[in-house]
């Protein structure tokens, strides 16, 4: 069965929450649903966006911040209540923006009643519903297999005598979906969510879900580099051949998506899973033989790269040549786990991205923040939060900047402090200044997604890199029979004079917001400079 259609999530523009730090309506200095329900206006009317991704908000220990679920049909009251989820819902729809919310079927809360039941007993009826083993003879773990936060990945259960498996903290046991129960009940919970009226799921860790039946160690692994996009510390030390991604799961979202596709075609729903892999042929794979697995896997090929337009024109022509025929490609810059554009490669550098994202062949999701150029906060050992201790993400959580006010707006005045501190760049740095701003970060992503509206073939047109860019350039067409635009991005800090062949042309969008119209004879990009041109 394949796509032809071009439906609402090949044209959307997501937009990532993390509502803990969007925006705090209560004053207990967390954000909440209300708090993104009152920040609609400006998802709508000012930036624009077509599509929200609501990271967890269910309830939960906040051992992981929300990524260790305990009640996967509910919402934390921190959060709010399950009607505030159902308003915010409705006031979305009736504003034509979709809602993609995060599923976590890999593991649960130990807090979860699944696992205080699998726990409490080894002839429990929920025993299998989680992945117990026996310890080696010398009362070691099962096997070598690691946390992804560090440590072993197993723990040991006093009161049972055997190990269970937790690919993250020991606080999220990982679920056993070769048991169907666990299957069926989850697809259950995603029931309950397109009942609701939901767009569809963004699938946390998809590939993580079936493992070796026969739980073979991971062999030792040797490259030093990471398997991903970031160094993962001792985790590093194997090839994860044994530990997930296993065959088998594949079939689990064929089935994933006929459920999905049961919703029928009034409100087609979207399936996007986070898989970290990084050889593209395997990764290509989660679109299913025949389209008929996930919608997309997420594509964070560049989230590692070194702000170099040649390693960019590489992966994007790699995700190109390896997207299996009728699917389509996605990109990310900036999630949860990631640091900032800007503090990885530079203010200025971040506006070239933003273009390059937003002008790309594929479905761009933006990072919360990121749109008004938010950095990375700094934070004493003592202070962080983040439970992945190596990979540092309280940095890139802190809470949004609204305002030049208190607390940048994004508590009520008289609010408890946030429970991260926020960026001190925020008098700068907030929406309202920028909004003011003709040239401010804001601006320009204001106008690049006003673009993609203007001009469809930012949407759906072709992709086809310039071969003759000029050096440390990355330019590409994007064509449909009717119209071609060139995307122009300058990444050197120099002055780069386009190809005589790119000659008459309209600009349409300059990265620095200050100049447009016709543009005749040679064109010179400036340092850091990303134009959009219509040939
Ligand atoms: C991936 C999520 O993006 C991350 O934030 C989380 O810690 C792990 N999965 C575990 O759920």
């Amino acid at each position: 069965m394949s796509e032809q259609k071009f439906l609402w999530w090949k044209k959307a523009v997501i937009y990532q929450i993390y509502p803990r730090s969007f925006r705090d309506s209560t004053g207990n200095g967390i954000g909440d649903l209300p708090g993104v329900l009152e920040k609609l206006p400006y998802l709508d009317e000012v930036l624009g966006v077509d599509a929200l991704w609501l990271s967890p908000f269910y309830p939960s220990p906040m051992k992981d911040f929300g990524y260790d679920v305990a009640d996967y049909r509910g919402v934390d009251p921190l959060f709010g209540t399950l009607d505030d989820f159902d308003r915010l819902l409705e006031e979305s729809h009736r504003r034509d923006i979709r809602m993609i919310i995060d599923l976590v079927p890999n593991h649960s809360s130990d807090q979860h009643r699944w696992f205080q039941e699998s726990r409490s007993s080894r002839d429990n009826p929920k025993r299998d519903w989680y992945i117990w083993a026996d310890p080696q003879p010398d009362g070691s773990p099962p096997n070598n297999w690691l946390s992804v936060f560090g440590g072993p990945a197993w723990e040991w259960d006093e009161n049972t005598g055997q190990y269970y498996l937790h690919s993250f903290l020991k606080e999220q046991p990982d679920l056993n979906w070769r048991n169907p129960e666990v299957k069926e009940a989850m697809f259950d919970i995603v029931r309950f969510w397109l009942d609701r009226g939901v767009d569809g799921f963004r699938i946390d860790v998809a590939h993580y879900i079936l493992k070796d039946p026969e739980m073979r160690d991971n062999p030792q692994n040797p490259r030093p580099m990471s398997s991903i996009h970031k160094p993962l510390g001792e985790y590093d030390s194997q090839m994860h051949l044994y530990d997930k991604g296993h065959p088998d799961v594949h079939e689990i979202y064929r089935e994933l998506r006929v459920l999905l596709d049961s919703y029928g075609s009034n409100q087609p729903r979207v399936s996007i899973g986070e898989i970290h892999i990084f050889d593209w042929e395997e990764w290509s794979r989660y679109y299913g033989e025949n389209l008929d697995e996930l919608h997309m896997p997420y594509n964070f090929s560049l989230l590692g790269a070194s702000w170099s337009a040649d390693e960019f024109r590489r992966l994007v022509g790699e995700l190109e040549a390896h997207l299996p025929d009728g699917s389509w490609p996605n990109y990310v810059l900036g999630t949860h786990d990631d640091h900032r554009l800007a503090s990885r490669y530079g203010r200025g550098q971040a506006r070239v991205a933003a273009m390059m994202l937003l002008t790309l062949r594929g479905t761009p999701t933006i990072y919360y923040g990121e749109e008004i150029g938010m950095e990375d906060i700094h934070l004493p050992p003592e202070m962080e939060l983040d439970p992945a201790h190596a990979q540092k993400r309280d940095a890139n959580r802190s809470p949004m900047q609204w305002t030049a006010g208190e607390q940048a707006g994004f508590s009520p005045p008289g609010g408890q402090d946030p429970w991260l501190p926020i960026h001190k760049n925020y008098r700068q740095v907030n929406v309202a200044s920028e909004k003011e701003d003709p040239a401010s970060m804001l601006s320009l992503y204001r106008s690049l997604l006003a673009v993609r509206k203007e001009f469809p073939v930012l949407q759906n047109g072709s992709y086809e890199a310039l071969t003759d860019s000029p050096k440390n350039c990355f330019c590409y067409f994007r064509k449909t029979s009717r119209q071609t635009l060139l995307v122009a991005l300058n990444f050197s800090r120099e002055p780069r004079m386009l190809p005589d062949a790119v000659k008459s042309k309209d600009i349409l969008l300059s990265t620095r917001l200050d100049r447009k119209g016709p543009a005749d004879g040679p064109l010179t990009l400036r340092p850091l400079e990303g134009l959009i041109l219509d040939l």
